[in-house]
């Protein structure tokens, strides 16, 4: 997205998605080739599919939305998001929106430091191992570096390594090494993979053990990102609810998450809408972060909320999000898929940091936007009138009559797939 543009685009959400489409292209800047790519019209090929995954049978199109609004550490960005679920895009807009007030959301990272798990069995004597292997450590680090020269070469490669004795498995004891990596714009799996292979032979001669396992961890909770945004509370009221009630009715079902994992997981959920929505969109491994953020989650032995929520002294709302987020901007489906390339020059992000910064500000925004609506109104209200527009296109309804069969759907309060279908045969026949 050109610097000088802003995401802020009154109006966007009620124009015909033809003219969404213009707008992004104008606002984003982007060329034929991306526009064609977002449109549908060259996505994926069935070629590129085949080389993707084994038994290819065809494609799978799922609809790609931009949520607009957003600032993230003082930059304008329009955000891409592949999603089914209503309610999410429009959610996360109007959340970023108000987020728009305290200035957008301030974002970090920490380095792309991904850890390679090596599981060691049989091992004789687990300190002696312990100690042989620190003393090795350098040795083991220069082998590791060994694996990617390109990674080398672009800053990144073997950092650290760290033993960890589990004297208590199903199996005995064992011993576990993490071999730290710097991966770069790389989410990094194929890399710390073969990492992990690749030092196995030293490490069994090293430990007179068993090397077992060699895979990545994805709780990658050394590769955090962290988003918080403050929202003044007069931003907050809507309809009878004032700021204030709103807010503190935000704060009390955030302190439900924190306490009651049953809870805490749908919260959570709610947070991967909107983490899950961007990653698709560019491409990238969205079960790879379901599994680091849900462990990170639990990480202190009981299962929590990921997003924390408080009233500052002046009365404001300030949120914020902290989880893994392995990502990549290079490698994988993200420079394979030309619509996941078009959906990253669309937000003009330029490394894997900055698309973790963007991600995790929309996951702060999607909670708060769950959150408001379930201290309010409830969700269901929001959701209706693009449910029953499912509903209409479920019944066989086209054009015109869509708005027409939702509109009555939600008149008469029934979400109901055969009244849908008689309005359709009956309008049909006018
Ligand atoms: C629905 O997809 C997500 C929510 O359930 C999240 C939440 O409850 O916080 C609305």
């Amino acid at each position: 997205m050109s610097s000088n543009r802003s995401s802020r685009l009154p109006g966007f959400f009620n124009l015909p998605l033809e003219q969404r489409l213009a707008k992004v292209v104008e606002v984003g800047d982007l060329n034929l080739e991306a526009q064609a790519a977002l449109h549908g019209e060259s996505g994926l090929t069935l070629e590129q599919a085949d080389h993707m995954i084994e038994n290819a049978i065809g494609l799978f199109s799922l609809p790609l939305g931009v949520a607009v609004n957003f600032i993230v550490n003082q930059r304008e960005v329009l955000v891409p998001m592949v999603i089914e679920e209503p309610s999410v895009v429009a959610g996360a807009s109007h959340m970023a929106k108000l987020a728009r007030a305290g200035g957008g959301f301030t974002a970090r990272t920490t380095e792309p430091e991904m850890i390679a798990q090596i599981q060691i069995l049989d091992v004789p004597d687990l300190e002696a191992a312990s100690q042989q292997l620190l003393r090795h450590k350098q040795e083991l680090l220069a082998k590791a570096d060994l694996v990617d020269q390109a990674i080398n070469r672009l800053g990144g490669g073997a950092r650290d390594l760290e033993i960890r004795p589990l004297h208590d498995t199903p199996v005995g004891p064992m011993l576990v090494v993490h071999l730290i990596y710097d991966t770069r714009d790389a989410m990094g799996a194929n890399v710390v993979n073969s990492v992990a292979e690749s030092l196995a032979p030293t490490i069994e001669s090293l430990t007179g053990g068993r090397v077992h396992l060699r895979i990545l961890s994805n709780l990658a909770d050394r590769r955090l990102a962290h988003a918080s945004c403050r929202i003044p509370a007069k931003e907050l009221a809507f309809g009878q609810f004032s700021g204030d009630q709103v807010r503190d009715g935000i704060i009390e079902a955030w302190a439900f998450a924190v306490a009651d994992p049953y809870r805490a997981a749908t919260h959570n959920k709610g947070i991967m809408n909107g983490v899950d929505a961007v990653l698709i969109a560019t491409g990238n491994d969205w079960r790879a972060v379901e599994a680091g953020a849900h462990a990170y989650a639990a990480r202190d032995g009981s299962y929590t909320s990921l997003s924390r929520w408080w009233v500052t002294k002046q009365g404001a709302l300030e949120g914020t999000l902290e989880m893994p987020l392995a990502v990549g901007t290079v490698g994988g489906a993200t420079r394979v898929h030309p619509a996941a390339k078009a959906c990253l020059r669309l937000m003009g992000v330029s490394s894997a940091r900055e698309l973790a910064e963007i991600v995790v500000s929309v996951g702060l925004a999607q909670n708060l936007a769950a959150l408001r609506a379930l201290a309010t109104e409830g969700i269901q209200r929001g959701h209706m009138e693009l449910h029953a527009r499912q509903v209409a296109i479920a019944a066989g309804a086209h054009g015109a009559l869509i708005e027409r069969v939702a509109r009555q759907l939600i008149a008469e309060g029934v979400m109901i797939l055969e009244r849908a279908q008689e309005m359709v045969r009956r309008w049909n026949e006018e």
